[in-house]
């Protein structure tokens, strides 16, 4: 028997996404990402002169993430300021985009991808790169291609998409949960992924093959809402 999901979603059913470029008039790119109860908001500034000086890379531009949940964004405040896990997920966001960022003709320079939380419901560092990667293509970065980002999971022994905070944190049932948060260009290549929790490789594949196909409709989402804003 499929698992009946709480939310009342269908196994392959992601929750209602939208997305808004050019939020942030002060920034050289910016984008939302809204994911039901998640929404991250990102801003680009850059390509700038990398400082400090130490950190330039003098063949190629350097991509810097930083990924931040606000104090506000979950119910129990979360303390400001970096922390392990914001780290780590701001390496990733980096992982996840650089394939597509072409900054070759950008030596010792940076491009800056701010990263902010409003509102934190499980899937954050999927919306984040969703966003992300919107942000850099309004700030007219070169890139080769988008990406988009959702995450595919377990459910006890059912595969299914995109976790909410009650799917990743709360469900015990049977096996549990498993998050496996992946990253595709729009012609379907993985650029990140993560696997949270067990899964065996037959599983592993459907859930990459289901993530695959709904990534070709957050591209759609992602490209209308940069077509609306238009060129900057
Ligand atoms: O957000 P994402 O699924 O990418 O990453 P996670 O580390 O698996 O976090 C899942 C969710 O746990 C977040 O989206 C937040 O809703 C919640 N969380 C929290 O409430 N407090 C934290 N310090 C970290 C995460």
């Amino acid at each position: 028997m499929p698992i009946k999901r709480k939310s009342g979603r269908k196994a392959d059913e992601i929750r209602p996404i939208s997305a808004k470029v050019g939020i942030i008039p002060n920034a050289d790119g910016s984008a939302e990402y809204i994911s039901g109860k998640t929404k991250a908001i990102a801003a680009v500034y850059g390509p700038k002169k990398m400082h400090p000086q130490h950190a330039q890379n003098p063949a190629k531009g350097t991509l810097r993430c930083t990924y931040n949940m606000l104090s506000f964004s979950v119910s129990d405040r979360i303390r400001p300021g970096p922390n392990r896990r914001a780290t780590e997920i701001s390496k990733i966001t980096e992982w996840a985009l650089a394939p597509i960022v072409m900054l070759d003709d950008y030596p010792s320079m940076v491009v800056d991808v701010h990263i902010h939380m409003t509102q934190a419901d499980a899937g954050t560092r999927c919306a984040g790169i969703n966003a992300a990667a919107m942000a850099l293509a309004h700030a007219g970065i070169p890139m080769k291609n988008m990406v988009s980002s959702i995450a595919a999971g377990k459910l006890d022994k059912t595969v299914v998409l995109d976790l909410d905070k009650y799917e990743d944190s709360e469900f015990e049932e049977g096996e549990g949960s498993t998050d496996i948060p992946i990253t595709f260009t729009d012609d379907g290549k993985i650029t990140h992924i993560q696997v949270d929790g067990k899964i065996n490789k037959k599983q592993l594949m459907e859930a990459v093959e289901m993530a695959r196909k709904t990534s070709k409709d957050i591209y759609e989402v992602q490209k209308k809402a940069l077509k609306e804003v238009g060129e900057k």
